[in-house]
């Protein structure tokens, strides 16, 4: 891993881009102070030029240079979840490129959890900005083969890994205002939150003209099959419906059985695990695909803990 690390700190120096594992999801990276570099990443992922990148960074002392006025209290929440899934928006310093925050006063910035992740960014000594490794849309790669086949030809490298550990993107939290707010559900839950800041809350969505988290706006998510979501009380009756129609099928249940009709091509049960399911979600997207799935039924669970940000994804993924 040292030489393939060298060989991306070599590119990363030419202004290349290098996809590589954190412990949500693969991230596809350019130096942050590259902004040529930083405009290749919108472009290969044909990316809408507003919704800003997320800066990676090694060590919470970085948030200094990039950062201003950085609330004491944040400091709380870096120490419980930091390296790890949890992105804080604060108001960026000077040196950091309005491309990087797509012209926003607001610069999004985590350490992940991820000793690949966390050696690159500390071998280029600077941090780098990545969104996650997958054209703008579609749903974000997990498995180092997802980021081969969706964008290998368009980057210099990328790193080999394992398949992400938590399998779902990081919380973006607003801490550039009072009172905090998560902009994006992630793998660290509301509620872990508020154990640290009770006044946390989640941001209102379609208030504010202004687009908060500008992500949030754009489609997200989306396999190239139809995403429909069941609710636990209508699974039976729903499934026998498609029962007879003459579509190749998918079906992801968390809590219910799987009946064996002759259209079902591609089935995974998540056995009532929350981790697992947000661990595979991506993956089983992709793999449906493989299969040639043209409607995939998911069971829906409850909106809260990781539910919350679990939903977010799918009701993108079926919009
Ligand atoms: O887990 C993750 O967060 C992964 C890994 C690679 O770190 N990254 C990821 O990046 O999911 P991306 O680009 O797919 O999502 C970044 C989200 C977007 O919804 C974006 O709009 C939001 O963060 N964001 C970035 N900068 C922001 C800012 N200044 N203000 C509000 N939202 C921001
Ligand atoms: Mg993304």
């Amino acid at each position: 891993m040292k030489r393939e690390i060298k060989k991306a700190v070599r590119f990363l120096k030419q202004g290349g881009l290098v996809c590589f594992p954190t412990e949500t999801v693969y991230g596809l990276g350019a130096r942050l102070f590259d902004e040529q570099a930083l405009q290749k990443i919108f472009k290969v992922k044909n990316r809408p030029m507003d919704n800003p990148l997320i800066v990676h960074i090694s060590d919470p002392k970085e948030l200094k240079m990039l950062t201003q006025n950085f609330p004491k209290s944040a400091f709380k929440l870096i120490e419980k979840f930091w390296p790890g899934p949890l992105t804080l928006v604060c108001k960026k310093s000077p040196q950091v490129p309005a491309m990087a925050s797509a012209g926003l006063k607001t610069v999004a910035i985590r350490m992940p959890n991820h000793k690949t992740a966390l050696e690159l960014i500390r071998a280029l000594g600077e941090p780098i900005a990545a969104p996650s490794a997958n054209i703008s849309g579609r749903p974000s790669s997990t498995r180092y083969q997802d980021v081969v086949r969706e964008l290998g030809d368009k980057v210099n490298l990328v790193l080999k890994g394992e398949q992400s550990e938590l399998g779902l993107e990081s919380t973006v939290l607003d801490v550039s205002r009072l009172p905090f707010r998560v902009l994006r559900p992630g793998f660290v839950t509301l509620e872990e939150l508020k154990e640290v800041l009770p006044n946390i809350c989640l941001a209102a969505k379609g208030k504010s003209k202004l687009a908060l988290s500008p992500g949030i706006k754009h489609q997200h998510y989306k396999p190239n099959c139809k995403v429909v979501l069941v609710e636990p009380q209508n699974w039976e009756e729903t499934l026998e419906e498609w029962q007879n129609q003459k579509i190749r099928l998918g079906v992801f249940s968390y809590s219910k059985k799987i009946p064996n009709f002759k259209n079902i091509v591609f089935n995974k049960m998540f056995h009532g695990n929350k981790l697992e399911m947000a661990k595979q979600l991506y993956s089983y997207f992709y793999d449906a695909e493989k299969a040639k799935v043209q409607t995939l039924l998911v069971e829906t669970i409850e909106q809260k803990g990781i539910g919350l940000a679990f939903m977010d994804r799918l009701k993108r993924a079926s919009a």
